[in-house]
Formats: C-alpha cells, structure tokens, sequence
C-alpha cells in the first residue's frame, strides 16, 4: 500500500509576527500529505561538539539508528517534499538552520560516498521548496538559498530547489503589505502552472 506522502516543514521563523511564515503557510496550504513541523527555535538543537560527534560516528559504526542524535537526518532522508522557512539574516538565515543542517548531514543516512569519493544523495525527496523575507534587497549571490541549493544537489540528491522570496520589506516608505501579496500570488501562480 503507498504510504502518505511526508511533508517535513523546517521552520526557522523567529519574530512573533514572521512574514517569513506567513508565506511558508501559503506554500504549505499547496501541499498534500502528512505534515512535520520542524520549530527550530523551539527543537534547540546543539551543534555538533567533540563529544557528539564521536558518539554518533560510534552510533553509525554500530549501525544503531535509534538514537536521538541521528532523528533529524533520518526524518529529513525520508521526506518526499522539504518546506524551510528562514528569513533573511545577515544575508543569510539564521544560526539554527546551520545547526540543523549539521545534523542532517550525515554519513550513510542524508548522503554517502561512492567508488569515486563523490557525495551521492539519500533522500526520497524530489523537491526542496526554500521561503524567505528580506528586510532590504536580497544579494544575487542569495547566499543561504544558494548554500542549501549546492547542499541538495551535491550531496542529498534532490534534484530541485524551488524558492519564494519578499524583500525590501523594511525599507523607508515600502509597501510590505502589497510585497507580501506579491509574493503569495507568485506562490499561487507557481502551485497553479504545476498542477495544470
Ligand atoms: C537578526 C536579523 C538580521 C537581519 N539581517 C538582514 C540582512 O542581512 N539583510 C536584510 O535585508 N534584512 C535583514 N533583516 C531583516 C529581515 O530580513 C526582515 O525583517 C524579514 O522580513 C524578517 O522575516 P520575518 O518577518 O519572518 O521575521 C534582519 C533581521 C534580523 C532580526
């Protein structure tokens, strides 16, 4: 019997009031399946330290995938579509999504290595839909999204990084309320193209 389709929702969204989340919300409400929501703020996750990193190359070694430590790579590996809402901090996201992305990354779970030293990926998912909000423009470098891009495609394997962005939302005399409609519509339209 085919299982539900998983959705695993990573959000990074910090303020009270995220516009960030708002529009993850909007992609979210596109997607069919069963949702996981990831809050990072709340998860609190560590990053990785001399100890932990022994312990969960002893886990892998001993094949013991049951351990807390390896949860979020193995969920992440095992979703078919990715949603991460991460606003736009210091022309990148903020700090937990790094800490997430350490304990994704993970050796024989989220990727491997083949004959040729190469990375290949282990994850179910076809898609990673990355939404972000900016305050001011956001860089065409877009370092975050183009970090977590290089990440699905070198080493996870998911072939395609879809993003949705709002920015100059802070800007002197900006109209956040029609950049965010802006927005939504460009995530409706984008659900809509896909479906047709
Ligand atoms: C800690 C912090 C760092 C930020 N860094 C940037 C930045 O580098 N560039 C920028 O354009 N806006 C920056 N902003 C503004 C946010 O990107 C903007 O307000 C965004 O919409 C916040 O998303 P949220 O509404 O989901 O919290 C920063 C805001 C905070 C709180």
């Amino acid at each position: 019997m085919e299982r539900n389709t998983r959705i695993l929702f990573v959000n990074a969204c910090v303020r009270a009031e995220s516009r960030t989340l708002k529009l993850a919300r909007r992609v979210l409400e596109h997607l069919e399946g069963e949702m996981t929501e990831l809050d990072l703020a709340a998860l609190d996750l560590r990053p990785l330290s001399r100890e932990t990193l022994a312990r969960r190359d002893a886990l892998l070694a001993a094949g013991d995938r049951q351990d807390p430590l390896l949860k979020q790579a193995l969920d992440f590996a095992a979703a078919d579509t990715v949603v991460i809402a991460a606003p736009y901090w210091d022309l990148s996201f903020p700090a937990s999504v790094k800490v997430w992305i350490e304990h994704i990354n993970c050796v024989g779970l989220s990727f491997a290595y083949g004959p040729d030293d190469r990375p290949y990926g282990l994850c179910r998912a076809k898609r990673l839909f990355y939404v972000m909000t900016a305050g001011g423009p956001i860089l065409p470098a877009n370092s975050g999204y183009a970090y977590v891009k290089a990440l699905c495609e070198s080493f996870y394997g998911i072939p395609e990084t879809v993003l949705f962005s709002a920015e100059g939302l802070d800007l002197r005399g900006a109209d956040a309320e029609s950049i965010m409609g802006g927005a939504e519509a460009e995530i409706d339209a984008w659900f809509r193209n896909e479906n047709q």
